[in-house]
């Protein structure tokens, strides 16, 4: 099982390699699961059972490609997707925008992973509901990219069907589509501020000095490292005042050094500028001032029974205190005190803290040293936060420096595994929301499939009535002629004389009762036989060149007397007459032969 999970993964990479190599599509970016799911979707529709077989069978297709992109790439979108984050985009983002915003300055917008281009001209929409339309023309740029080029040929057009434009408010579809060949078009004055172009968010540069970036619904298709690339890319795109707007199945919980929640509900974020998520560990190294005061007393007292391990240099670089912890800790003993700090093994080790002291008193505040690792006495792995504060003395000179060790292991780990757990459940959240937009698009190709097979059932249907009309019609015809057999054959039956009809390569076409019994063999047993096959008492051989010449027109009626052998072996003498047989134009058509008894009468 473990074998055959491998050779699965393997066969993938191998397929992801040939599709970077061959057409320049780099999917390592993408999450493998739902990759894996969307490439087998496209192998079932081939009837191709494994991915080095599909990559068979693209060299060999290569028009596979685009239905294999066009599924990969699921471009499931909507005008005024999730309408109540557009409800807040509107009311809650947008005055914002342009309350900060110069007037005679362009407002730069970008729909990244615009699919189809909905997302756009609802952002165009939105945009002139607020400002008005010649202001949107005048002020106004919408950048609107995607990878799919189909999608992209489909948005620059901007005509939608009914269907397609039924979550937008009736009277923004009065005011800003026309109709036009195929459906409704967004207006054409209003288009020029959208302009599309084909930009991949993994491997191309981003669009910048952007106010409002909008990407929905695409982030999730990425891996988390591709979603970090992205997610700095976006960073250096907005300007300090701008806003990203992502997708619902989108939280960015695992970014807050780029970017901080506006409102995480909607789904609304602002850019950080040089933040740093690990500030938040700050808040456990007290103040250094505060730990070390200048009066000595209880509080130094107090100080030398801290948990934290603290040390307290003096200006000449001598060690003059360390606390009990910080001797445990660090292996100090009391000879140490007094002699230079430079000495001691903690003053370069877990971390060099004579440059953080030589900085303490240059920059006259304190350093922190962050997330030192660090091995304890007991060989326990420890994380630490190292302060070093300058102690001022009153001319603003250094007296010294205080240097407190947090041991903050247990709450580093605490943030790291918070933070996995967050990323993990952002990524189920994002897989979760991927396959249900899978769903949503075999759902759709399903109701597709079901309205081809309604019409193909329609159709079948209309050939079955058809057919059943003309099978009636049949039976009609079939019941007059068997009406007009039994007629003729009781003609035939009733003149006395053996009747043999013959057709132009003298195949038995009609024999009749008479004919039966005299030559004793029935109907069934000589129709459609050569007659000169015949093994009866009319000797046929003898009628043959007669027969012939009737049958090419040389010779009219022949009559003849032939001595024949009746059924029950008695002699005979017959009369043979030999006719042709004429279509009203005149053209020979078969041959008939009339047989009876010669009596003596
Ligand atoms: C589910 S649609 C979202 C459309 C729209 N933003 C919305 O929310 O309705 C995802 C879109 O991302 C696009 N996409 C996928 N990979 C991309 C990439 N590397 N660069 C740019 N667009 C990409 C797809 O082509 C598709 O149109």
């Amino acid at each position: 099982m473990e074998g055959q999970i491998d050779t699965k993964a393997h066969e993938l990479q191998e397929l992801l390699d040939y599709l970077k190599g061959s057409r320049g599509f780099d999917f390592s970016g993408y999450k493998k699961a739902t990759l894996s799911r969307r490439i087998e979707k496209r192998m079932a529709s081939v009837a191709v059972p494994s991915f080095g077989d599909y990559q068979d069978y693209l060299e060999v297709n290569p028009r596979e490609f685009t239905e294999l992109f066009n599924t990969i790439l699921i471009n499931v979108t909507s005008f005024f997707r999730d309408p109540p984050a557009w409800d807040f985009l509107a009311e809650g983002v947008i005055p914002r925008l342009l309350r900060d915003h110069a007037a005679d300055k362009p407002l730069r917008v970008w729909s990244a992973g615009c699919a189809s281009g909905e997302e756009p001209y609802t952002i165009a929409m939105t945009l002139a509901e607020a400002i008005g339309d010649e202001a949107l023309k005048a002020q106004v740029k919408i950048y609107a990219s995607d990878l799919d080029d189909a999608a992209l040929a489909t948005a620059r057009q901007g005509v939608y069907s009914n269907d397609a434009l039924k979550t937008v408010p009736e009277a923004l579809v009065d005011k800003y589509f026309e109709p036009n060949t195929g459906g409704l078009g967004f207006r054409p004055d209003l288009r020029r501020s959208i302009i599309f172009g084909r930009n991949d968010l993994i491997a191309d540069a981003p669009i910048s000095r952007i106010d409002l970036l909008v990407c929905r619904n695409v982030l999730m298709y990425f891996t988390p490292e591709a979603q970090a690339r992205i997610l700095e890319r976006f960073n250096f795109a907005l300007k300090p005042t701008g806003f990203l707007f992502l997708g619902k199945p989108e939280m960015l919980i695992a970014h807050g050094e780029l970017f901080s929640p506006d409102s995480l509900t909607w789904r609304v974020f602002r850019k950080v500028h040089g933040g740093n998520r690990r500030e938040a560990l700050a808040f456990v190294a007290p103040d250094a001032e505060e730990r070390f005061p200048r009066d000595g007393g209880v509080r130094v007292a107090a100080g030398a029974l801290s948990p934290v391990a603290q040390i307290v240099v003096d200006h000449r670089g001598l060690l003059v205190e360390a606390n009990r912890r910080a001797r445990d800790a660090f292996g100090i003993s009391e000879s140490d005190i007094g002699r230079p700090f430079q000495d001691s093994p903690v003053s370069y080790r877990p971390a060099d803290v004579r440059s953080a002291i030589d900085r303490a008193y240059e920059q006259k505040r304190p350093i922190r040293l962050e997330s030192v690792r660090w091995v304890d006495p007991a060989g326990h792995d420890r994380i630490l936060e190292i302060e070093v504060a300058p102690v001022m003395g009153t001319d603003s000179e250094p007296l010294g420096a205080s240097l407190a060790f947090v041991d903050v292991t247990a709450l580093a780990r605490l943030a790291e595994d918070y933070q996995r757990a967050r990323r993990e459940l952002e990524n189920a959240y994002e897989e979760l929301q991927s396959t249900n937009e899978e769903l949503e698009t075999t759902n759709e190709e399903l109701q597709s499939t079901n309205e081809e097979l309604e019409t193909m059932n329609e159709e079948l249907q209309s050939t079955n009535d058809e057919l059943e009309t003309m099978n009636s019609e049949v039976n009609t015809r079939a019941v007059a002629l068997d009406r007009l057999n039994l007629f003729f054959e009781g003609i035939l039956s009733s003149l006395g004389v053996g009747v043999i009809v013959l057709d132009r390569i003298q195949r038995i076409q009609v024999w009749n009762a008479t004919s039966e019994e005299l030559w004793g063999l029935r109907p069934d047993e000589v129709d459609g036989r050569d007659l000169r096959d015949l093994d009866i008492g009319l000797p046929v051989r003898e009628l043959e060149d007669a027969v012939a010449r009737t049958l090419d027109g040389s010779a009219g009626p022949t009559e003849q007397h032939i001595e024949a052998v009746n059924r029950r072996g008695q002699a005979f003498g017959c009369l043979v007459r030999i006719m042709a047989l004429r279509t009203r134009a005149g053209d020979i058509y078969g041959s008939m032969i009339l047989t009876s008894p010669i009596t003596n009468e």
